[in-house]
């Protein structure tokens, strides 16, 4: 009997700026590649469920729960993670001044949804911003100041 031909299923995108090919299942989650596959842990999971916001990662630009989406739906796209933001970024850089940075758990996904606000956002802008990312901890006054501070200095205007 003819030995059946197996369809590809490695899927190529782009993370942090670099082309990468996964050879995994296309339904896998994003959230376990980047993990697993790619090692870029600073990707967390809460949740599992869309619900906490601790794996954000951006897609196309655009602040997504990597645990929802399938590694199928990345492919060709760019995907950013908290790794591929520089480290002196205004916003990690806020995080630590204001200590905002609290837990470790939940920070990345909140700097990574934080990233899509318009430049100097209101307070009510902060909070709808990262309505989708939770903090179970300490609270969100730290969280908030950092990003506010960082959005002014991102704007060029000093607070
Ligand atoms: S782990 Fe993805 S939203 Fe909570
Ligand atoms: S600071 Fe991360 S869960 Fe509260």
């Amino acid at each position: 009997m003819a030995a059946r031909s197996r369809l590809p299923r490695s899927v190529e995108l782009t993370v942090n700026g670099q082309a990468v090919t996964v050879d995994r299942a296309p339904m896998v989650r994003l959230l376990d590649v980047l993990r697993e596959d790619l090692q870029l842990t600073g990707t967390k999971e809460g949740c599992g469920e869309g619900e906490c916001g601790a794996c954000t990662v951006l897609l196309d630009g655009e602040p997504v729960c990597s645990c929802l989406v399938p590694l199928a739906q990345a492919r060709g796209r760019d995907v950013v993670t908290i790794e591929g933001v520089p480290a002196d970024h205004p916003l990690k850089r806020a995080f630590v001044e204001e200590g905002g940075a609290q837990c470790g758990m939940c920070t990345p996904g909140m700097i990574m949804a934080a990233l899509s606000l318009p430049a100097r956002p209101s307070l009510d802008a902060v909070r709808a911003g990262l309505a989708g990312n939770l903090c179970r901890c300490t609270g969100y006054e730290a969280i908030y100041r950092a990003v506010q501070k960082a959005a002014f200095e991102r704007s060029g205007i000093a607070e």
